[in-house]
Protein backbone atom coordinates (compact mmCIF):
# COMPACT_ATOMS: atom_id res chain seq x y z
CA UNK A 1 0.00 0.00 0.00
CA UNK A 2 1.53 3.83 -1.01
CA UNK A 3 1.26 6.30 1.85
CA UNK A 4 -0.25 9.37 0.85
CA UNK A 5 2.13 11.90 -0.13
CA UNK A 6 1.57 14.76 2.38
CA UNK A 7 3.16 17.26 0.09
CA UNK A 8 1.46 16.39 -2.96
CA UNK A 9 -2.23 16.84 -0.75
CA UNK A 10 -0.85 19.97 0.44
CA UNK A 11 -0.14 21.07 -3.04
CA UNK A 12 -3.31 20.24 -4.36
CA UNK A 13 -4.94 22.33 -1.76
CA UNK A 14 -3.00 25.35 -1.99
CA UNK A 15 -4.00 25.10 -6.19
CA UNK A 16 -7.59 24.48 -5.16
CA UNK A 17 -7.48 27.45 -2.25
CA UNK A 18 -6.24 29.61 -5.27
CA UNK A 19 -8.33 28.50 -7.30
CA UNK A 20 -11.72 29.80 -5.26
CA UNK A 21 -10.00 33.35 -5.15
CA UNK A 22 -10.21 33.63 -9.18
CA UNK A 23 -13.93 32.31 -8.58
CA UNK A 24 -14.75 34.57 -6.26
CA UNK A 25 -17.78 36.87 -7.02
CA UNK A 26 -16.95 40.36 -8.41
CA UNK A 27 -18.01 43.31 -6.12
CA UNK A 28 -21.40 44.08 -7.39
CA UNK A 29 -22.13 46.73 -10.25
CA UNK A 30 -23.06 49.26 -8.38
CA UNK A 31 -20.58 49.34 -6.03
CA UNK A 32 -17.75 49.14 -8.67
CA UNK A 33 -19.88 52.25 -10.23
CA UNK A 34 -19.52 54.18 -7.36
CA UNK A 35 -15.41 53.20 -6.72
CA UNK A 36 -14.28 54.18 -10.04
CA UNK A 37 -16.57 57.33 -10.05
CA UNK A 38 -14.51 57.99 -7.01
CA UNK A 39 -11.41 57.79 -8.57
CA UNK A 40 -12.65 60.23 -11.18
CA UNK A 41 -11.28 63.56 -10.69
CA UNK A 42 -14.00 65.11 -12.49
CA UNK A 43 -16.58 63.49 -10.25
CA UNK A 44 -19.02 65.92 -8.80
CA UNK A 45 -20.90 65.37 -5.13
CA UNK A 46 -24.00 65.63 -7.57
CA UNK A 47 -23.08 62.52 -9.73
CA UNK A 48 -22.08 60.84 -6.96
CA UNK A 49 -25.00 61.16 -4.52
CA UNK A 50 -27.27 59.94 -7.63
CA UNK A 51 -25.42 56.53 -7.63
CA UNK A 52 -25.77 56.34 -3.89
CA UNK A 53 -29.23 57.03 -3.89
CA UNK A 54 -29.87 53.90 -6.09
CA UNK A 55 -28.33 51.84 -2.90
CA UNK A 56 -31.14 52.12 -0.32
CA UNK A 57 -28.79 50.72 2.71
CA UNK A 58 -26.09 52.93 1.33
CA UNK A 59 -28.32 55.75 1.41
CA UNK A 60 -29.47 55.41 5.13
CA UNK A 61 -26.11 54.86 5.82
CA UNK A 62 -24.86 57.54 4.19
CA UNK A 63 -27.06 60.20 6.04
CA UNK A 64 -26.81 58.91 9.31
CA UNK A 65 -22.54 59.27 9.44
CA UNK A 66 -23.41 62.42 8.22
CA UNK A 67 -25.84 63.59 10.77
CA UNK A 68 -24.15 62.12 13.71
CA UNK A 69 -23.82 64.73 16.52
CA UNK A 70 -21.07 62.20 17.89
CA UNK A 71 -19.15 62.70 15.30
CA UNK A 72 -19.32 66.10 15.48
CA UNK A 73 -21.72 67.51 12.86
CA UNK A 74 -24.90 70.03 14.76
CA UNK A 75 -26.57 70.98 11.88
CA UNK A 76 -28.37 68.09 9.72
CA UNK A 77 -27.93 68.01 6.23
CA UNK A 78 -31.20 66.25 4.29
CA UNK A 79 -29.42 65.56 0.99
CA UNK A 80 -27.19 62.94 -0.26
CA UNK A 81 -25.45 65.61 -1.86
CA UNK A 82 -25.02 67.67 1.00
CA UNK A 83 -23.95 64.47 2.77
CA UNK A 84 -21.41 63.57 0.37
CA UNK A 85 -19.65 67.09 0.53
CA UNK A 86 -19.48 67.01 4.35
CA UNK A 87 -17.91 63.74 4.35
CA UNK A 88 -15.77 64.22 1.54
CA UNK A 89 -15.06 61.30 -0.78
CA UNK A 90 -12.34 59.36 1.35
CA UNK A 91 -14.68 58.39 3.42
CA UNK A 92 -17.68 57.75 1.51
CA UNK A 93 -15.12 55.27 -0.10
CA UNK A 94 -15.25 53.85 3.37
CA UNK A 95 -18.39 53.80 3.81
CA UNK A 96 -19.09 52.23 0.30
CA UNK A 97 -16.68 49.26 1.08
CA UNK A 98 -17.95 48.64 4.54
CA UNK A 99 -22.03 48.56 3.01
CA UNK A 100 -20.40 45.41 0.89
CA UNK A 101 -18.15 44.26 3.38
CA UNK A 102 -20.70 43.72 5.80
CA UNK A 103 -22.79 40.31 4.77
CA UNK A 104 -20.06 38.51 4.11
CA UNK A 105 -17.64 39.18 7.17
CA UNK A 106 -21.06 39.03 9.23
CA UNK A 107 -21.63 35.23 8.50
CA UNK A 108 -19.91 32.63 11.24
CA UNK A 109 -16.96 31.11 10.88
CA UNK A 110 -16.84 27.55 11.80
CA UNK A 111 -13.18 26.95 11.10
CA UNK A 112 -11.72 29.53 12.89
CA UNK A 113 -14.54 29.37 15.89
CA UNK A 114 -15.76 32.76 15.37
CA UNK A 115 -19.10 32.88 16.09
CA UNK A 116 -21.83 35.43 13.71
CA UNK A 117 -20.65 38.75 13.62
CA UNK A 118 -17.48 38.31 15.51
CA UNK A 119 -15.35 38.36 12.75
CA UNK A 120 -17.45 41.44 11.44
CA UNK A 121 -16.92 43.51 15.04
CA UNK A 122 -13.53 42.63 15.16
CA UNK A 123 -12.79 44.14 11.35
CA UNK A 124 -15.05 47.24 12.71
CA UNK A 125 -12.48 47.85 15.97
CA UNK A 126 -9.59 47.41 14.08
CA UNK A 127 -10.76 49.94 11.45
CA UNK A 128 -11.71 52.06 14.03
CA UNK A 129 -8.23 51.57 15.40
CA UNK A 130 -6.50 52.17 12.34
CA UNK A 131 -8.26 55.18 11.59
CA UNK A 132 -7.72 56.86 14.79
CA UNK A 133 -3.88 55.72 14.95
CA UNK A 134 -3.29 56.83 11.48
CA UNK A 135 -4.34 60.49 11.99
CA UNK A 136 -2.41 60.35 15.26
CA UNK A 137 0.78 59.46 13.29
CA UNK A 138 -0.12 61.97 10.90
CA UNK A 139 -0.62 59.44 7.85
CA UNK A 140 -1.76 61.02 5.45
CA UNK A 141 -5.14 58.95 4.44
CA UNK A 142 -6.79 57.79 7.57
CA UNK A 143 -9.39 56.52 5.51
CA UNK A 144 -7.31 54.24 3.58
CA UNK A 145 -6.63 52.69 7.02
CA UNK A 146 -9.82 52.27 7.70
CA UNK A 147 -10.78 50.19 5.05
CA UNK A 148 -7.24 48.16 5.80
CA UNK A 149 -8.11 47.62 9.04
CA UNK A 150 -11.39 46.67 7.90
CA UNK A 151 -11.07 43.98 5.61
CA UNK A 152 -7.36 43.02 6.91
CA UNK A 153 -8.77 38.94 8.11
CA UNK A 154 -11.25 38.63 5.14
CA UNK A 155 -8.71 36.07 3.79
CA UNK A 156 -10.26 34.02 6.83
CA UNK A 157 -13.42 33.73 4.83
CA UNK A 158 -11.95 31.52 2.45
CA UNK A 159 -9.74 29.46 4.94
CA UNK A 160 -12.23 28.79 6.92
CA UNK A 161 -13.14 25.31 5.46
CA UNK A 162 -9.59 24.29 5.58
CA UNK A 163 -9.13 25.11 9.31
CA UNK A 164 -12.28 23.39 9.47
CA UNK A 165 -10.66 20.36 8.72
CA UNK A 166 -7.56 20.73 10.53
CA UNK A 167 -8.20 22.57 13.48
CA UNK A 168 -7.51 19.56 16.06
CA UNK A 169 -3.75 19.59 14.08
CA UNK A 170 -3.57 22.94 13.81
CA UNK A 171 -3.99 23.68 17.64
CA UNK A 172 -1.80 20.97 18.73
CA UNK A 173 0.79 22.84 15.93
CA UNK A 174 0.42 26.30 17.87
CA UNK A 175 1.02 24.65 21.19
CA UNK A 176 3.96 22.38 20.80
CA UNK A 177 5.77 24.91 18.36
CA UNK A 178 4.66 28.20 20.01
CA UNK A 179 3.46 29.38 16.76
CA UNK A 180 0.83 32.01 15.94
CA UNK A 181 -2.14 31.19 13.89
CA UNK A 182 -1.04 32.75 10.58
CA UNK A 183 2.53 30.72 10.91
CA UNK A 184 0.63 27.52 11.08
CA UNK A 185 -1.69 28.29 8.63
CA UNK A 186 1.24 28.91 6.13
CA UNK A 187 2.83 25.81 7.59
CA UNK A 188 -0.11 23.85 6.22
CA UNK A 189 -2.10 25.58 3.82
CA UNK A 190 1.39 26.88 2.20
CA UNK A 191 -0.75 30.00 2.49
CA UNK A 192 -2.15 32.32 5.28
CA UNK A 193 -5.02 34.62 5.96
CA UNK A 194 -3.01 37.78 5.20
CA UNK A 195 -1.77 36.20 1.93
CA UNK A 196 -5.39 34.80 0.85
CA UNK A 197 -6.74 38.24 2.09
CA UNK A 198 -4.26 40.62 -0.56
CA UNK A 199 -4.83 37.72 -3.07
CA UNK A 200 -9.16 38.71 -2.19
CA UNK A 201 -8.45 42.42 -2.83
CA UNK A 202 -6.32 42.49 -5.70
CA UNK A 203 -9.06 40.02 -7.42
CA UNK A 204 -11.44 42.75 -6.38
CA UNK A 205 -8.94 45.66 -8.58
CA UNK A 206 -8.15 47.59 -4.80
CA UNK A 207 -5.43 49.38 -5.46
CA UNK A 208 -1.87 48.15 -4.31
CA UNK A 209 -1.41 49.89 -1.00
CA UNK A 210 -4.80 48.41 0.35
CA UNK A 211 -3.93 44.90 -0.92
CA UNK A 212 -0.23 45.22 0.21
CA UNK A 213 -1.18 46.40 3.69
CA UNK A 214 -3.42 43.70 3.70
CA UNK A 215 -0.97 40.94 2.55
CA UNK A 216 1.18 41.87 5.01
CA UNK A 217 -0.67 43.05 8.29
CA UNK A 218 1.32 39.94 10.04
CA UNK A 219 4.45 41.26 8.56
CA UNK A 220 4.64 44.64 7.83
CA UNK A 221 8.63 44.66 7.15
CA UNK A 222 7.95 42.59 4.00
CA UNK A 223 5.57 45.07 2.31
CA UNK A 224 8.16 46.90 0.33
CA UNK A 225 6.56 50.33 -0.60
CA UNK A 226 3.79 50.52 2.06
CA UNK A 227 5.14 49.32 5.07
CA UNK A 228 3.51 52.00 7.28
CA UNK A 229 -0.24 51.09 6.33
CA UNK A 230 0.60 47.72 7.32
CA UNK A 231 2.10 48.51 10.15
CA UNK A 232 -0.49 50.97 11.08
CA UNK A 233 -3.40 47.94 10.86
CA UNK A 234 -0.68 45.53 12.72
CA UNK A 235 -0.43 47.71 15.70
CA UNK A 236 -4.50 48.58 15.52
CA UNK A 237 -4.89 44.91 15.72
CA UNK A 238 -2.63 44.42 18.95
CA UNK A 239 -3.38 47.49 20.82
CA UNK A 240 -7.38 47.06 20.42
CA UNK A 241 -8.86 46.54 24.11
CA UNK A 242 -9.59 42.61 24.44
CA UNK A 243 -13.66 43.32 25.01
CA UNK A 244 -13.01 44.71 21.45
CA UNK A 245 -11.49 41.22 19.56
CA UNK A 246 -12.04 37.95 20.22
CA UNK A 247 -9.08 37.48 22.41
CA UNK A 248 -10.69 34.43 23.92
CA UNK A 249 -10.75 32.84 20.72
CA UNK A 250 -8.72 30.10 18.56
CA UNK A 251 -8.90 32.63 15.96
CA UNK A 252 -7.21 35.58 17.43
CA UNK A 253 -3.88 36.24 16.19
CA UNK A 254 -2.11 37.25 19.63
CA UNK A 255 -1.89 40.53 20.50
CA UNK A 256 1.74 40.47 19.04
CA UNK A 257 3.47 43.58 17.71
CA UNK A 258 5.36 42.76 14.98
CA UNK A 259 9.29 43.45 16.29
CA UNK A 260 10.03 46.25 13.20
CA UNK A 261 5.89 48.06 13.50
CA UNK A 262 7.45 50.39 15.66
CA UNK A 263 10.21 51.40 14.21
CA UNK A 264 8.35 51.57 10.88
CA UNK A 265 5.48 54.15 12.45
CA UNK A 266 8.15 55.79 14.46
CA UNK A 267 6.98 55.00 17.55
CA UNK A 268 9.31 54.88 21.07
CA UNK A 269 8.23 51.79 23.00
CA UNK A 270 7.98 53.38 25.94
CA UNK A 271 4.97 55.86 24.78
CA UNK A 272 2.87 52.77 23.73
CA UNK A 273 1.27 52.28 27.01
CA UNK A 274 -0.34 55.64 26.75
CA UNK A 275 -1.12 55.66 23.00
CA UNK A 276 -3.27 52.11 24.16
CA UNK A 277 -5.21 54.30 26.90
CA UNK A 278 -5.75 57.25 24.25
CA UNK A 279 -6.74 55.00 21.54
CA UNK A 280 -9.02 53.00 24.29
CA UNK A 281 -10.77 56.25 25.32
CA UNK A 282 -11.37 57.53 21.22
CA UNK A 283 -12.36 54.39 20.29
CA UNK A 284 -16.46 55.45 22.01
CA UNK A 285 -16.72 58.00 19.00
CA UNK A 286 -16.51 55.14 16.27
CA UNK A 287 -19.44 53.64 17.62
CA UNK A 288 -21.44 56.78 15.16
CA UNK A 289 -20.15 55.53 12.05
CA UNK A 290 -20.54 51.90 12.58
CA UNK A 291 -21.71 50.21 9.94
CA UNK A 292 -25.29 48.13 10.34
CA UNK A 293 -24.21 44.47 9.68
FE1 LIG B 1 -4.96 38.56 10.63
FE1 LIG C 1 -7.36 40.55 13.03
Amino acid sequence: MTLPDKNAANSRRLNEILRSITRLRPLPTSTNRILRALDEPNTTAGFLADLIALDQALTAYTLRVANSAALGYAVSCASIKDAVMRLGFRQVRSLVISTVASGPLSSRLSGYRLGDKELWNHSVSVASAAHWLAGSIRYPDPEKAYVAGLLHDIGKLVLDQYVFADYNEMVNIMQTNQLTLWQVEQQLFGVDHAAVGGLITSHWQFPEELVDAIRYHHAPSLSQPYKRLAAIVNLANALLPAENSSSQNFALEGRIIHPDTLQILNIQEHLLESLQNRLIDAMFVYDARKPAA
